[in-house]
């Protein structure tokens, strides 16, 4: 196929970015030009293992013929209509998505930060006739850039400079039932978490902290809202996290949260958001309440529904909880608090968090010079985020590379 992007070298294309680009990410100096599978390369032909999947997006890897071939397939046929009509796609993957979660229903949207800004209207509906509009949300949270997400995000360097935030949000610690009771007034609308925080270092939640939330918002008459952009997808092991810490828990079966919100691996790097509205809240979005031109195209829904269905198939919800398990014993083995490289590892499925004893960039940055890509988060860790169909060999390739940088910084050290 003939590639309409003229070759360029990283020198060229960096200059493109620093010249004609808004500079508001903290960008690595290489360039991608293809990939396939748990590989990338760049514009110098060099290869990398991607274990930073475009931070929980690829779930099957680069250039994934399940993802070309469904797209291929629906561009050929309605890449595109209004949401003033319906299409086959979009009933098909609304019904595959909530038999996997409770009964209710999806709205679709194309980014993490609006499939959470649609809880966030979804919350100040619910209050609206008693006056409550406030979300709590978790310190260390992330929730996306938009005004609100950010309003919403529990860090405050995403809002410096940015002026007064969106009212209606405040936070509290996270893991902590007691702060989270404390804290609610009479307008205080629902509760806001990610089963595990990702941006916020991989901080995954308890079952006994998700049960306690339900409980404490049951009891205050709020809705148990949950952010599963990062951990959705089978990223943990279960299509969704929550269904993967409360497995184990004995009434983990009965618990549904009232809202979730899913884009990053949906369509398996085709841009989508999904939010999940359980029954019978989402008739509080009647008509006329909520609106996005591309969310839920028959493309992007196609695309989502071939992905859902290929990482069912493959059992890829298995495979990724097996080999996640191995590579915990690998890199606890490499952990140590004291002087080593990575001082302690949390995570579960395909998300882990490395807690390295400097600047996580910086780690990151020699990581990528070793052939390996990690993506840094809050509080000096880097993630792994593997694809879904990463190979044992590839998990000992990541191992070896994470080994030899952790030798030679103990020689340094
Ligand atoms: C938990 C969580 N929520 C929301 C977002 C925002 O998603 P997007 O960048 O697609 O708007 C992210 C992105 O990293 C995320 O990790």
């Amino acid at each position: 196929m003939n590639n309409p992007i003229p070759n360029l070298g990283t020198a060229e294309i960096l200059e493109g970015y620093q010249q004609f680009v808004v500079p508001s990410y903290a960008r690595f100096p290489v360039a991608f030009v293809r990939g396939k599978g748990s590989y990338v390369w760049d514009a110098e032909d060099r290869r990398y293992l991607d274990f930073c999947g475009g931070i929980a997006v690829n779930v099957l890897g680069h250039a994934s013929s399940v993802v070309g071939k469904a797209l291929g397939e629906a561009a050929g046929r309605l890449i595109h209509c209004s949401n003033l009509y319906y299409h086959p796609a979009g009933a098909q993957l609304a019904e595959a998505l909530v038999r996997r979660i409770g009964a209710g229903k999806m709205f679709f949207s194309n980014s993490g930060a609006e499939a959470n800004e649609c809880l966030f209207k979804l919350a100040r509906r619910y209050g609206a006739s008693r006056g409550a509009f406030e979300i709590l949300t978790a310190q260390g949270s992330f929730h996306g850039r938009t005004l609100a997400a950010m309003a919403a995000t529990g860090q405050e360097k995403v809002r410096e400079g940015f002026g007064p935030p969106v009212p209606g949000f405040r936070h509290v610690p996270f893991l902590d039932l007691a702060a989270a009771e404390r804290a609610i007034g009479p307008a205080t609308a629902a509760i806001l978490v990610e089963p595990i925080q990702g941006e916020g270092g991989v901080r995954p939640a308890t079952a006994a902290y998700l049960q306690g939330l339900r409980r404490i918002c049951d009891r205050h008459g709020l809705l148990l809202l949950l952010d599963e952009v990062q951990t959705g997808s089978f990223r943990s092991g279960r299509f969704l996290a929550f269904q993967r810490i409360l497995e184990s828990f004995e009434k983990g079966n009965d618990f549904l949260p009232d809202g979730i919100a899913m884009a990053k691996g949906l369509a398996g790097g085709y841009p989508m958001g999904a939010t999940w509205i359980r029954e019978p809240y989402a008739e509080l979005l009647g008509p006329g309440s909520h609106a996005s031109t591309f969310g839920g195209s028959p493309l992007a829904c196609a695309v989502a529904l071939a992905v859902l269905r290929h990482m069912e198939e493959q059992d890829l919800g298995r495979q990724i909880r097996e080999k996640g398990e191995r590579l915990r014993a690998e890199l606890e083995a490499l952990a140590s608090p004291e002087r080593r490289l990575i001082r302690s590892v949390s995570g579960v499925g395909g998300l882990w968090g490395l807690h390295v004893r400097r600047d996580a960039r910086s780690v990151a940055l020699e990581l990528m010079d070793r052939g390996l890509l990690v993506a840094p988060a809050a509080g000096n860790i880097v993630r792994l985020l593997p694809p879904l169909t990463v190979s044992e060999d590839e998990i000992s390739e990541a191992v070896a590379i994470l080994r030899a940088a952790s030798r030679d910084e103990e020689a340094m050290s």
